[in-house]
């Protein structure tokens, strides 16, 4: 996909852009623990919600693209922000992760400067623009998993969206996500969703308009994560998930979402992670 950017950001000076992405000082996660799953919510995040979104719907916009989809799953237009964009929702959201143990991160060190580049690095963003009418190939409306340790979505949109969270037929069982399905199948599991994924891909039919999925011959939904404006709502980039839109979106309304998805930087941290995940849910072998 090709990126424009209508204006350079470098005409905001750094004052007026912090004062558009201020963020509320005190915030708390609302935790939503289920028997198999769980995620977590914070309301009110922005002091100035509405202008956010329309710094970035104005600023960001991408005026025309290579290809009606991109390369990712989620079926609309996604827009990729310059390095240091969102520096401090990035700093911030990675001491709000770490206080209210949603990971277990290292001790880190904020005020160097080799640091904060390596901070930036491991939070990839970007932003979801979905509209109702939009046009569906290769099934990218059907659920996949990011490749985020974790995924937080800063919801800017007014109507009725949010994210619907799947479980993948397999055999006999119901999978809710990749740590459970190589923890329990281990290569089997790998080979039969890359199987999955390969038929899919190659599937170049188009469906007219967005489609939300409740059960298929693969998927089954379970739950829908509302996307409440100027909410952001955490999970793992391990669950099988899709964007979710609801009949209460106008025709012209965009489901905008901010997405900051947090990559650990080093394999022994997403190792660590991945065990945390394991031992939580109590993911036994079965192969
Ligand atoms: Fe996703």
């Amino acid at each position: 996909m090709t990126k424009y950017f209508i204006k350079d950001l470098n005409i905001f000076t750094s004052e007026e852009y912090n004062h558009i992405f201020a963020i509320n000082p005190e915030l708390t996660p609302l935790h939503y623990k289920f028997k198999d799953f769980e995620y977590w919510i914070i309301r009110d995040v922005l002091v100035r919600p509405e202008e956010a979104n329309k710094f970035i719907l104005d600023n960001y916009a991408v005026i025309e693209r290579e290809s009606e989809n991109n390369i990712s799953h989620h079926p609309n237009k996604q827009l990729v922000y310059p390095q240091f964009s969102f520096y401090k929702i990035k700093e911030f959201l990675m001491r709000f992760v770490n206080d209210n143990k949603i990971l277990e991160l290292p001790n880190i060190d904020y005020r160097d400067q080799q640091i904060r580049i390596k901070i930036d690095d491991s939070w990839v963003t970007y932003s979801n623009l979905a509209y109702k009418n939009v046009k569906i190939k290769n099934r990218n409306h059907e659920p996949h998993t990011d490749e985020f340790t974790l995924g937080c979505n800063l919801f800017l949109t007014q109507n009725g969206v949010g994210t619907s969270l799947f479980k993948k037929k397999y055999y006999d069982e119901l999978i809710i996500s990749d740590i459970e399905g190589f923890n329990k199948y281990g290569q089997d599991y790998i080979d039969y969703m890359g199987k999955y994924y390969r038929d899919r891909n190659k599937d170049d039919s188009i469906i007219n308009g967005w489609a939300n999925i409740e059960e298929d011959d693969n998927w089954k939904r379970y739950h829908i994560i509302p996307g409440e404006f100027n909410t952001i709502s955490m999970y793992r980039g391990s669950y099988f998930h899709s964007p979710f839109i609801s009949d209460d979106l106008e025709v012209n309304e965009i489901r905008h979402n901010l997405v900051f998805g947090y990559c650990s930087p080093t394999s022994e941290e997403e190792e660590q992670h991945y065990n945390d995940e394991v031992k939580k849910w109590n993911y036994k072998k079965k192969t």
